[in-house]
């Protein structure tokens, strides 16, 4: 009997194959890497819904907490979700990197969200014409930015002390005034927090108490072509955040600068963002680069590894790790695999970097993957129908 991974691997490749002209027209990052749900972006778990009921004109209570109004956005720990639209039912398939809804997410803490962002090539598509995919749309559809960013929009309205970050990864090098279609029309926009420019040092960024004051309390990153004078509100990620090595796929995590804007001088003057997932190769063995990242290679996530990965001591290790290599400043952004699993271990290790108590999320309010299911098919496509798909590919290509 093949291995499951190989086949879903040849599926894998076969798609990859097919879509690759729309997939690899363009580099994703300031540097070398472009791919699969890359990005990550973090976020801090927020005591969801009940910090609603302090809001006053001065902001009493930031995440849960009196003491995070004073907190610069930029001493924080985001907690935060690896392709946040990816969302599976259940355990999971291969191109899948959650299984809880966006407002489930929140709801658990999660206040980094990252995206995949595509042209979309669905012909009756109305809108910014723009569609959260895994890779290529043949792989993975998560439906459109326009509903992702709505489902955003209720929950920052209902949760007016929670300051969220959207990480969108400009996969195919749009503009960022197409962005700004589906921000205006969902009426996110009024919500995005607007510096005086697009470059924050990392001292100068506001309180989260200011933020909420103002109303303001979404952050938007865009990974490529982000331009401050054109929208003022999706600022260049890499000229204010370095990541880590992205799809790492051995422990312990490196915390070495990765990826990092080619005009900065000093990182030290930047947030960083820690890609605390683990991935394996399809192939079996880790990947070959030297980073011990997965590079170009296809890789899913490791789901076995997860009971590790996002425990209370890796986040910790992990973390602690990094700041002895930077300045002794904790992540302001660590991303991760089904974030939430298991038992909420990676925010209550979020919430200790914090200095916070965890309050878990009540059971309605967990949201599982039906409830922020996008609507498309292939978002809820179980791994056995990839699988068969994959032999069914495989059969045509290799006869
Ligand atoms: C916030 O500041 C404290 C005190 O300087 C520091 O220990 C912590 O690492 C900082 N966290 C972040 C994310 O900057
Ligand atoms: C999500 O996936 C993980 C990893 O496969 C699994 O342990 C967990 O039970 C799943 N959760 C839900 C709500 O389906
Ligand atoms: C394509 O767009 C239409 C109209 O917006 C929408 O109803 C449909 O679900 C979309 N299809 C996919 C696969 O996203
Ligand atoms: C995506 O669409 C934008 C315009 O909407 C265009 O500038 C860009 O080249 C397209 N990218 C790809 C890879 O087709
Ligand atoms: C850690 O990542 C950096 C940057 O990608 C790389 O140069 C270095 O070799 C990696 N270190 C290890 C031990 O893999
Ligand atoms: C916000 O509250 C959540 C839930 O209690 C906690 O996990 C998280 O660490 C807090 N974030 C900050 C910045 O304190
Ligand atoms: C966390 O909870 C414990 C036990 O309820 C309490 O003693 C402690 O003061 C709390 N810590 C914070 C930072 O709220």
């Amino acid at each position: 009997m093949v291995p499951f991974r190989i086949l879903s691997a040849l599926l894998v490749s076969i798609l990859l194959i097919v879509s690759s002209s729309s997939v690899c027209a363009k580099p994703l990052t300031p540097h070398w890497k472009r791919d699969i749900g890359r990005y990550i972006r973090i976020g801090y778990p927020g005591r969801p819904k009940s910090s609603s009921i302090n809001v006053k004109k001065r902001a009493t209570t930031c995440n849960g907490s009196s003491d995070l109004c004073n907190r610069l956005y930029s001493n924080v720990t985001f907690a935060g979700a690896h392709n946040s639209y990816a969302i599976a039912n259940g355990a999971g398939g291969l191109a899948s990197n959650q299984n809880v809804s966006l407002a489930g997410q929140l709801n658990a803490g999660i206040r980094l969200l990252q995206s995949q962002a595509h042209n979309s090539t669905n012909q009756t598509a109305s809108g910014a014409g723009i569609d959260l995919c895994h890779t290529s749309c043949s792989i993975f559809q998560g439906g459109s930015l326009e509903y992702y960013l709505g489902q955003v929009k209720s929950w920052v309205d209902a949760n007016p002390t929670e300051v969220v970050t959207l990480l969108i990864v400009n996969s195919d090098g749009s503009p960022p005034s197409k962005f700004a279609q589906a921000f205006e029309s969902t009426g996110l926009v009024s919500k995005m927090y607007q510096p005086s420019s697009g470059t924050i040092s990392r001292n100068s960024w506001p309180t989260l108490g200011s933020m909420v004051d103002s109303g303001r309390t979404v952050v938007g990153f865009l990974s490529t072509e982000a331009d401050f004078q054109s929208v003022n509100y999706l600022l260049d990620e890499f000229s204010n955040v370095w990541e880590t090595p992205f799809g790492q796929t051995q422990t312990p995590f490196n915390c070495s600068i990765d990826r990092i804007g080619q005009s900065v001088t000093d990182s030290s003057q930047l947030m960083y963002l820690s890609n605390q997932f683990l991935d394996q190769s399809l192939f079996g063995g880790s990947g070959s680069s030297s980073s011990g990242s997965s590079g170009d290679a296809l890789t899913t996530p490791d789901t076995d590894a997860l009971g590790t990965t996002n425990s209370v001591d890796t986040t910790l290790s992990t973390s602690y790790t990094c700041a002895s290599e930077h300045n002794n400043v904790n992540p302001n952004f660590i991303l991760t695999d089904y974030s939430t699993t298991p038992s909420y271990s990676f925010m209550r290790g979020v919430a200790q970097l914090n200095g916070v108590n965890y309050t878990a999320p009540s059971s309605s309010e967990e949201g599982g993957a039906s409830g922020g299911s996008s609507g498309s098919s292939a978002s809820s496509l179980p791994s056995h129908v990839l699988g068969a798909a994959v032999v069914m590919l495989a059969a045509l290509f290799i006869i």
